[in-house]
């Protein structure tokens, strides 16, 4: 990687990252006497892959729900695409263009893998019923619109053999898959994943992974993810943010967090003070 300017930077992969998309200035949550995260400032930038790691309860997924609207926090300001955003709801957020995978899997189990990837498309969808029947044009355009990008993320996961099937019949690996399906049904320009690989075989990581850096590498998207594998951080993420009880004790290329003593302790298990 060369040097980070305002502009971005080269990866070493050769990738062109842009300027900074979304900041996080000094942001503190607290729930009740629990403090989840502690005064913690990263940016992530156009086109990056930026990982958040951490141990367990470092406040990963808070950091996470932060982003995405779930929690508003007591201290700090979001910042996204250089403007200050006021507190908003999940939905707010989601059509601001960010969209999210849970880090337990939040699917419709009853209905199918096509129908839990349509509702990735909400957000989209400006007919209310109302509209919907004055002009009936008008929605039945809007949904073959939605249908075509659905099904083009259907071809690019490589689930077309399972659009029908209910979401409950299928393995883990693949529900996991359908739950990405779903967010990038909603053409986000940031995409949110918490612990996309936890549970998976090797296989299943191995696909996860690739599905991972071709979204980014064919619609530009825009990544963060929490992930416990080192190894697989290593090999997708181009910056990396480590936690550690809240605060964060890392920000940097892998291999600048990886020589880190802060970050080597904190994953050996060293007292803190
Ligand atoms: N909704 C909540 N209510 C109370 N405490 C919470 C809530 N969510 C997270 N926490 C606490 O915040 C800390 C960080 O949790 P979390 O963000 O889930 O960590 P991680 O994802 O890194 O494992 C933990 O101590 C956890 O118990
Ligand atoms: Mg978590």
């Amino acid at each position: 990687m060369n040097q980070i300017s305002d502009e971005g930077y080269i990866t070493a992969d050769g990738r062109k990252i842009g300027a900074v998309m979304m900041e996080m200035k000094n942001i503190t949550l607290r729930f009740g006497g629990v403090k989840a995260i502690t005064d913690i400032s990263f940016d992530i930038r156009q086109g990056e892959i930026r990982a958040i790691i951490g141990p367990n309860g470092a406040g990963k997924s808070s950091m996470l729900n932060v982003i995405s609207g779930f929690y508003i926090p007591q201290e700090g300001e979001v910042w996204f695409h250089g403007k200050k955003r006021a507190p908003m709801r999940p939905f707010q957020v989601a059509q601001q263009g960010i969209a999210r995978t849970f880090q337990n899997i939040a699917l419709f189990e009853g209905m199918s893998v096509l129908d839990n990837v349509m509702t990735g498309r909400l957000t989209h969808m400006k007919s209310g019923m109302l509209s919907q029947a004055i002009w009936k044009g008008k929605a039945e355009r809007e949904e073959v619109a939605n249908r075509e990008v659905v099904e083009k993320v259907i071809d690019f996961l490589e689930i077309q053999a399972i659009r029908k099937t209910p979401v409950a019949r299928l393995p883990y690996g693949l529900k996991k898959r359908v739950e990405l399906a779903r967010a990038l049904a909603a053409e986000p320009k940031l995409l949110l994943l918490d612990e996309p690989m936890a549970g998976m075989n090797v296989e299943e990581k191995e696909d996860m992974s690739r599905f991972i850096l071709d979204v980014n590498d064919e619609f530009g998207t825009t990544i963060a993810l929490i992930e416990h594998d080192m190894g697989v951080v290593m090999d997708l993420s181009d910056r990396v943010v480590v936690m550690d009880y809240g605060k964060k004790i890392g920000d940097g290329t892998p291999d600048e967090v990886r020589n880190n003593q802060n970050v080597i302790d904190a994953y050996l298990g060293v007292a803190h003070d």
